[in-house]
């Protein structure tokens, strides 16, 4: 048996963990594998060359504490998937047939596909096309899908923000500052709220708790009161004011990407508290470097279990993490919607008993206990 492996998106600590389970699974099985460069790329032909690899064992051994990926990655490229005049998703026919014909050529028998909600979403294409594919999630913003508890990626992510608060927090204590620190998560607050509570963040902004400034003002000044000298602020990159869109910035190429909130929450702080501000952007930090123990052993188990629905002549399907479990569910089920942050969830009415601002409410109703859960899990 040959089958192949591509990661494609944005990179996240954990890939190179899947990629070695992948490869170290097949091989004791007698099989080969193909790495492919780049993304989706990597199954186009280039002149004179070849945008893939043999992996073996020896190549991949102990990668799983590697950040980035072997393989390379992109976030741009031929395979974006566009609405067609139908209505239907689809990427260009010419380079899906390409695509079609690397795999024949190579007598490919499975392509597992490693990443966020795009490349799900090219992966379910290629699987509607008749092609054995496997789609393994990935990003640090644990927002993919409801059926998954838990993306590799995120906890590194966490790791990397909760050490970066409590280095901060210092400066803050010292100068008596509110210190605003801007968080990735894209439109989901993963990020934001598990290193808030991680790291006794007086005020989480979410993108799911859309959030008034004055009642984080007030908040801020109660607190302030009872002699606090820093006050941590943790906003989630997607996050927004009550009533008013999302902060973006604009690339040179006019494509919007988030980003700039922390700063322009920063000086309205600073201008109605009074308080000496300051902001952080914690950017690709939280992409980068090696992955926490939970994101390799997390990565590897993927990897694994995505050689063992190709045993089984499974695909079409998503691996998702269910509790301790590792189980599969169909592509589109799993790019149907993102998973977002439940108001109405335990970990959300832990954060409140915390105290923790979440600028929805005024200082004297933060710890006003709303309904029971909806549902008592996180
Ligand atoms: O989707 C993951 C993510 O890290 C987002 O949180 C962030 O806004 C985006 O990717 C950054 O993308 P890029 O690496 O292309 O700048």
């Amino acid at each position: 048996m040959i089958i192949g492996i591509l990661n494609s998106g944005g990179d996240c600590p954990g890939i190179n963990a899947v990629i070695e389970g992948f490869v170290s699974a097949a091989y004791s099985r007698g099989w080969r594998v193909i790495g492919f460069h780049d993304g989706f790329e990597g199954l186009l032909p280039v002149e004179g060359g070849r945008r893939y690899e043999i992996l073996t064992p020896n190549k991949t051994h102990k990668i799983r504490s590697k950040g980035g990926t072997i393989l390379g990655t992109t976030s741009t490229g031929n395979f974006a998937v566009h609405v067609n005049k139908l209505g239907r998703a689809q990427v260009e026919p010419a380079t899906m047939a390409k695509a079609k014909k690397t795999i024949t050529a190579l007598g490919l028998q499975a392509l597992a596909v490693i990443g966020g909600n795009g490349s799900a979403r090219t992966a379910s294409l290629l699987s509607e096309e008749g092609l054995p594919v496997i789609s393994i999630p990935k990003t640090i913003n644990n927002d993919l899908c409801p059926a998954s508890d838990f993306t590799f990626g995120f906890q590194s992510a966490v790791s990397v923000v909760t050490e970066s608060i409590d280095r901060i927090r210092t400066t803050a204590n010292a100068h008596q500052r509110i210190m605003v620190i801007e968080v990735m998560g894209d439109l989901s607050g993963w990020i934001a709220l598990h290193s808030g509570i991680s790291t006794a963040a007086d005020v989480v902004l979410i993108p799911e708790i859309p959030f008034d400034l004055q009642n984080v003002v007030d908040c801020v000044m109660a607190r302030k009161k009872t002699g606090q000298r820093e006050i941590i602020v943790v906003v989630a990159e997607g996050a927004r004011l009550n009533g008013q869109l999302i902060t973006v910035r604009n690339k040179d190429n006019g494509d919007e990407r988030l980003g700039g909130i922390g700063n322009r929450l920063c000086h309205a702080l600073e201008e109605m508290t009074g308080v000496e501000s300051r902001y952080c952007v914690l950017g690709h930090t939280q992409r980068g470097g090696s992955p926490v123990p939970f994101d390799r052993i997390l990565g590897i188990r993927f990897g694994v279990e995505a050689v063992k629905l190709i045993e089984k002549s499974t695909f079409g399907c998503s691996l998702v993490l269910q509790g301790l479990n590792v189980g599969h569910i169909p592509i589109h089920e799993a790019i149907a919607q993102p998973r977002m942050v439940r108001e109405h969830s335990q970990l959300v009415y832990t954060a409140r008993d915390l105290g923790i601002i979440f600028g929805d409410r005024k200082p004297d109703e933060l710890h006003a206990h709303s309904p029971k859960p909806e549902n008592i899990s996180a």
